[in-house]
């Protein structure tokens, strides 16, 4: 039995603003027929302190980071977890990263530094009689665990610790100055510890400090290393590379499964596409039309590429394709699609977050769209790939690494699942669509596109081995 104890500052179904979320809810089910129990720590916001209800308490803080705090132990639906409650940290309205003026919260810094810290206090102390064998921490956020270990465990073990990078684009950064204020040793502000450009950066500080650094795809952690991808850390990635693996992520099976999701009409290829389709059609007003419904569900930012979407879109609408989303995010590219919509009777586009409306999306669309700029790995193409939705994304991090692209030569050997388009550009985009409406105007091809997709692993289960594997390694080594 391996005991591991997961720090995320979001996780599904407490509390969710993208796929970390979802990574973080779905990887303790798939490491428990491993021999791994898992527990995760995440903070007491609002919303999760409603749904977990009654808890013990297993440890207390009387101070940290400005007032008092205690760890609480629960279990809900079979999940394990623990909650670091926080009232003048997390008890507020608003988002777990931005307040209600779409800012971020002003002390995020000292929210996550004591996020970070109960990781490290439990992962040095235990939580009542649980002592785990390794910490695992996901993104900034986690990232300040290693310098707490370090403060913690000067006298004792220390656990090691696994930081996965779901996203390098956010550091996490605080001035210099905030050294005792984030309880951080200043004599470690060093560029081998959290030191980034004379400021304190977490994900500095995790990337330094991990044991193992995993990401989620193998080209996302090699795009890690190079200027284009690597946000700044491509220097500090190249110091650690030896410790550096890509393990892509799964998607919930259950969850994302066509044959039972209660949003969706009866699921058969090719009719169950046909009804759930026209439904998604009358859902968003759209006519009839010839070419492919492509669908998209995402965040609205400037990752996502939707702007670069926007100025391709008429190569798939003068081909009589068609386009439903579902976004939220930055204001501007809001309106812009909002815009879009008006002007166009083939556009449909929902400004909002709605669980279930994503599942009536993938399961009605011919093609779901992700036009990322970078991608570190990506859900909505896994979920696409399940429901015969054929993906259609750009050439990068997991978007690469979980779609074959129907080039002439896998069309002929009938293992192609989607269309990938490079460079990442408008142009390309836009050539990217004729490609999808030329596969898509020919039934024979297209089928063997869904059915190829439908027949990929998306699940967890090799990914769930590898990090089972990963942990057996640190914990070997440390012993
Ligand atoms: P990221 O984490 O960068 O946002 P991912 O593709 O890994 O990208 O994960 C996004 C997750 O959030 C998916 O589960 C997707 O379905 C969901 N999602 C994003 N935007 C919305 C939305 N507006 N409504 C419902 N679900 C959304
Ligand atoms: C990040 C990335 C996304 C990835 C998700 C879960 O939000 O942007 O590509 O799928 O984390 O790992």
């Amino acid at each position: 039995m391996t005991r591991i104890l997961s720090v995320a500052s979001e996780c599904v179904p407490f509390v969710k603003t993208g796929g970390l979320a979802d990574v973080v809810g779905a990887l303790p089910a798939a490491l428990a027929p491993m021999g791994c129990e898992v527990k995760t720590l995440i903070p007491g916001y609002p919303a999760v302190m409603e749904k977990i209800g009654k808890a013990k308490t297993v440890t207390t803080f009387d101070e940290l980071f400005g007032g008092p705090a205690r760890v609480l132990e629960t279990v809900v639906d079979g999940f394990s977890m623990l909650v670091l409650e926080a009232a003048h940290l997390f008890d507020r309205a608003g988002g777990p990263y931005l307040d209600e003026g779409g800012q971020d919260w002003i002390d995020n810094a000292k929210r996550f530094a004591a996020l970070s810290y109960a990781g490290a206090y439990i992962g040095a102390n235990g939580a009542a009689a649980w002592m785990p064998d390794v910490v695992h921490g996901h993104d900034w956020q986690a990232g300040l665990i290693p310098e707490y270990l370090h403060n913690l465990c000067q006298d004792g073990p220390k656990p090691p610790f696994v930081f996965t990078v779901h996203n390098i684009a956010f550091h996490g950064n605080a001035p210099r100055e905030r050294c005792a204020d984030l309880w951080l040793d200043p004599w470690r502000l060093a560029t081998e510890h959290f030191e980034y450009w004379g400021q304190i950066s977490a994900l500095k500080a995790g990337l330094m400090g991990a044991t193992k650094i995993t990401t989620v795809s193998q080209t996302y952690a090699e795009e890690l290393l190079t200027s284009e991808f690597g946000m700044g850390m491509e220097g500090v990635l190249a110091v650690r590379q030896a410790d550096l693996v890509g393990i892509v992520n799964g998607i919930d099976t259950d969850v994302w499964n066509p044959q039972t999701d209660p949003e969706i009409q009866t699921y058969k290829l090719p009719n169950g596409k046909k009804a759930n389709k026209a439904a998604l059609r009358s859902e968003f007003g759209l006519p009839d039309a010839d070419g492919p419904l492509c669908v998209l569900v995402s965040r609205l930012s400037g990752q996502k590429g939707i702007d670069l979407l926007i100025e391709a879109l008429p190569a798939l609408l003068e081909r009589g394709g068609q386009l439903a989303l579902l976004g939220s995010g930055d204001p501007a590219l809001e309106a812009k699609l909002l815009d879009m919509a008006t002007g166009n009777p083939n556009v449909g586009v929902r400004i909002g977050y709605d669980e279930a409306l994503a599942h009536r999306l993938i399961a009605g669309g011919d093609a779901i769209l992700v036009p990322s700029r970078f991608e570190p790995c990506g859900l909505t193409q896994l979920y696409g790939l399940r429901y015969g939705t054929v993906p259609f994304v750009t050439l990068t991090g997991g978007l690469a690494d979980t779609v074959i692209n129907a080039s002439p030569a896998a069309l002929a050997r009938n293992v192609a699942t989607g269309v990938q388009v490079f460079p990442i550009t408008a142009g390309a985009i836009a050539n990217g669509f004729v490609r999808l409406c030329t596969l898509f105007a020919q039934p024979k091809v297209w089928g063997s596109l869904q059915r190829n997709a439908m027949r990929q692993p998306v699940g967890w289960e090799t990914s769930a081995a590898a990090f089972h594997a990963l942990y057996t390694q640190v914990t070997s080594k440390a012993n």
